[in-house]
């Protein structure tokens, strides 16, 4: 079969879904593999890269009749309307919130992979984009935190006297969180972190972080996911984290629900809290925000603190997300393709995960 890369239609996307490796892997797996002049780019992967391993560049118009079409973001209206019927389509969907897409990918008859969809399962973590490109943004979160803090992260002893380790608050501890503790970390801050899930617990202290327990109320877990909090939840929540809120020197927020708007943890009475100066990632932006005041893809200081609604951090580390994000692709081709021809294996857990329409 014949895989088409596009270049991203997204704006100030910086990666690419196909790297040079992984395109060499595909076509030695018996893939003939064609990418979008000008893909790799940004991600500083050149043409003369994929066609030194043996893909072919070409224009936007001569991928239309490839049988697999690959990208990160989900697809733009111009990819809708300028594509045939009857592909496979492999990217992120989002289809829990994207309902209307999902009726035109259907509509095209397009079977579709939708990689964000993969289920969290041990057998699938070398396919799990989610993982993958949150790792990074976490990593991303705190470099960004910091670059806008006006102090250091590391205790520091002088002849001028002694400088206090920087206090990093951390709400939501998935993937993002866990790395942004470990990264804190490294750089020298004393870091506390909360999650809704128990078990998170453990994995923050193994990290040398302290865990924020909220006492008293549940809300469990389905499939590893967070459910949504209730309000008597969210009470003892603001009780358990207001102190170190009203300390905290930068708060990264990760927490998200899936489906779901993201949940408001940090409102407008607890941003009076917190001191003069101190900064806010919010990397729960583009579902609406972890705090009340965030502004998606803005920088807004709100009664002195700097607040950052963060958007697309894995496109800033572009080189490293693109690698990850090519080998995750390779891995599922590995499962549906592995002599280079997709088959839908409907028995499968993991097509059953992800194949979110289909159309054989
Ligand atoms: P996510 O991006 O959906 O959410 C981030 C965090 O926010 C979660 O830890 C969630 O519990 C927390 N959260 C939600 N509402 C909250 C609230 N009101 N207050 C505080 N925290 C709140 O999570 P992510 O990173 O996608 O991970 C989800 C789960 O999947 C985790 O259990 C993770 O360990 C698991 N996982 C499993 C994998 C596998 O087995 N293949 C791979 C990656 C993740």
């Amino acid at each position: 079969m014949i895989i088409a890369v596009f270049k991203e239609k997204r704006v100030a996307e910086n990666r690419v879904s196909m790297t040079p490796t992984v395109a060499a892997n595909l076509l030695k797996m018996g893939f003939e593999v064609w990418v979008e002049n000008g893909a790799g780019a940004s991600a500083h992967f050149t043409d003369e890269s994929y066609i030194s391993v043996g893909a072919s560049i070409k224009p936007f118009n001569e991928l239309k009749s490839a049988d697999v079409y690959i990208q990160i973001n989900v697809p733009t209206t111009e990819i809708l309307n300028e594509l045939p019927d009857n592909k496979i389509w492999i990217s992120n969907v989002y289809h829990l919130s994207n309902t209307n897409l999902v009726e035109q990918l259907k509509a095209k008859k397009w079977s579709v992979f939708s990689l964000d969809a993969i289920p969290r399962i041990s057998r699938a973590q070398s396919m799990d984009v989610l993982s993958s490109q949150a790792n990074l943004a976490g990593y991303r979160a705190v470099i960004e935190g910091a670059y806008h803090l006006d102090k250091i992260f590391p205790l520091l002893m002088t002849a001028a006297g002694t400088v206090t380790p920087a206090k990093v608050l951390i709400f939501g501890v998935g993937v993002a969180g866990l790395q942004a503790i470990a990264t804190a970390k490294r750089l020298g801050a004393v870091v506390e972190a909360t999650d809704v899930r128990p078990e998170t617990k453990e994995q923050v202290q193994s990290l040398g972080g302290k865990f924020i327990e909220v006492k008293g109320v549940e809300v469990g877990s389905e499939g590893g996911y967070a459910k949504e909090a209730s309000d008597e939840y969210r009470k003892a929540q603001r009780e358990a984290v207001n102190k170190s809120l009203a300390q905290a020197d930068l708060v990264i927020t990760t927490a998200l629900v899936p489906g779901k708007k993201a949940p408001i943890l940090i409102d407008d009475e607890q941003l009076a809290l917190m001191k003069n100066g101190s900064i806010i990632v919010d990397m729960a932006s583009e579902q609406g925000g972890n705090c009340a005041q965030t502004k998606a893809n803005e920088i807004y200081v709100h009664n002195g603190v700097k607040i950052i609604g963060s958007v697309n951090l894995p496109s800033s580390l572009s080189s490293n997300a693109s690698e990850l994000f090519a080998r995750n692709i390779w891995e599922l081709l590995k499962l549906v393709g592995p002599k280079g021809n997709i088959e839908f294996n409907l028995e499968d857990e993991i097509v059953q995960g992800c194949l979110i329409a289909h159309q054989s």
